[in-house]
């Protein structure tokens, strides 16, 4: 029984929660209609409430209330992120196993558990939700979280395809509320950096953009490896290089029967002679994440193994010397100087980005990673599905996506340290 297994060990106000027996009682009211179910929300009768009660004698009500609904494998990292923020109330954790919320119990105590979604979309202690469920789900829990008054930070791939990523965002702009995605990486130390060295033009006019992210990865059932992993290494291109591509190409491979494509290799062209190209894997023996970028000046190797040198400039590059209509051999002069590694600063990108959407909620700011981000990131990578099933034939890409906030997050200023 969960609620003697969840039940041991607890002491104290916690124990309350444990007497309620989830999925019995949900059963109860979806079986038999006419026994009429309590609102989600009942203030008087629903067990859920007893953690109102206890939430609000324990917490301001300035701060920001957050419902999470998943709590698989990045949901605990989001929950718990939420929990040590200052200006948050960890409220309410919805998933559908009730293994997985009994964690939770045994965890947070105080946080409401639920196995239904729609008990956080109806709970007024919840001023903004976070949907951590596969993107399969994201459009819907996110509408409805909308549509029931609450901010809303979704976890990147922002949509299954672009037109539900323009509904939530027009559903966010009429309600006035914030619509933010979870593209971690944005927010970490090494991403702020590379965004100040790359706007800071010291490397000089960008030529290409190059991501290797593989290692023997868990096989995901409802997207491609595209959907899963380059959409971490398009969210940093977005990011620091702060212009859309006009066209993709993308070729790969489904190595197992029944499965999307595990393997691909994406490229985005851009107006003029910048190039991306970004390399996924699940089925590579080493878990490698690098990333070159290459400017007329300096590059850098972004390398996010690395326990703190993440990021490398190398003052390489080559000059262009005589005649220009000369031949190409005789004009091309190699400059190799110096490498440093600047300071990175190394608090979890996740707490970052919570910290961001909690101000954000609180000042009604445009986030860094707002609704028009994760919209450009599925028109590129549904432009990217299209070329994958023409064996690579470039995709022209039309974006009219307003950016919002353009400028590097707090994360302190660039040193040299090597
Ligand atoms: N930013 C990152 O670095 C990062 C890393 C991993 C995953 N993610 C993203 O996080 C999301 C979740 O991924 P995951 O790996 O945790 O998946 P997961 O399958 O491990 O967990 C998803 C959880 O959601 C629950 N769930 C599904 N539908 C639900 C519903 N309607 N109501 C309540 N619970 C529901 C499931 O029971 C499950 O426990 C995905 O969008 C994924 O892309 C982001």
């Amino acid at each position: 029984m969960v609620e003697q297994a969840a039940g041991k060990g607890l002491e104290g106000e916690g124990r309350a929660a444990l007497s309620v027996d989830l999925p019995s009682a949900r059963k109860r009211s979806r079986d038999d209609p006419a026994s009429g179910r309590q609102p989600a929300n009942d203030e008087t009768t629903s067990p859920y409430s007893l953690f109102r009660h206890l939430q609000r004698a324990k917490k301001p009500s300035s701060t920001v209330g957050i419902g999470v609904v998943g709590y698989g494998y990045w949901g605990p990292n989001l929950v718990r992120n939420f929990a040590e923020c200052g200006g948050a109330r960890m409220v309410a954790v919805s998933d559908l196993s009730v293994e997985r919320l009994t964690e939770v119990h045994a965890r947070y105590p105080l946080v409401k558990v639920t196995t239904d979604a729609r008990d956080i979309l109806a709970d007024r202690d919840v001023d903004a939700v976070v949907v951590a469920t596969p993107v399969s789900s994201h459009f819907e829990l996110a509408m409805r979280a909308l549509e029931a008054g609450k901010h809303v930070l979704v976890t990147k791939p922002m949509t299954a395809d672009p037109v539900q990523a323009m509904e939530l965002i027009e559903a966010a702009e009429q309600r006035g509320l914030v619509l933010m995605v979870d593209h971690t990486f944005v927010y970490t130390g090494a991403v702020q950096t590379i965004k100040q060295l790359v706007a800071g033009e010291s490397l000089g006019q960008i030529y290409y953009y190059d991501s290797v992210r593989v290692n023997l990865g868990l096989f995901q059932k409802d997207v491609n490896v595209l959907w899963d992993l380059a959409v971490h290494d398009l969210s940093i291109m977005d990011y620091v290089l702060g212009q859309e591509p006009v066209a993709v190409a993308a070729t790969g491979s489904a190595h197992v029967p029944g499965h999307h494509v595990n393997l691909s290799y994406l490229t985005c062209y851009f107006d003029g002679s910048l190039i991306t190209h970004h390399h996924v894997n699940w089925l590579a023996p080493l878990k490698v994440r690098r990333t070159l970028i290459g400017g007329a000046r300096q590059m850098i190797v972004y390398d996010d193994l690395e326990p703190s040198e993440k990021v490398k400039v190398y003052d390489k590059g080559i000059t262009v010397v005589g005649d220009q209509r000369g031949k190409v051999e005789t004009m091309i002069g190699y400059r190799t100087g110096d490498m440093w590694a600047p300071q990175v600063s190394l608090v979890e990108g996740l707490r970052t980005e919570a910290q961001h959407f909690l101000e954000c909620v609180t000042h009604r700011r445009q986030p860094l990673t707002d609704g028009y981000c994760g919209l450009r990131l599925t028109l590129i990578l549904e432009a990217a599905a299209r070329s994958l099933s023409r064996r690579g034939q470039p995709e022209a890409l039309l974006m009219e996506c307003p950016r919002g906030v353009e400028a590097p997050i707090e994360l302190g200023r660039i040193s040299k340290s090597a």
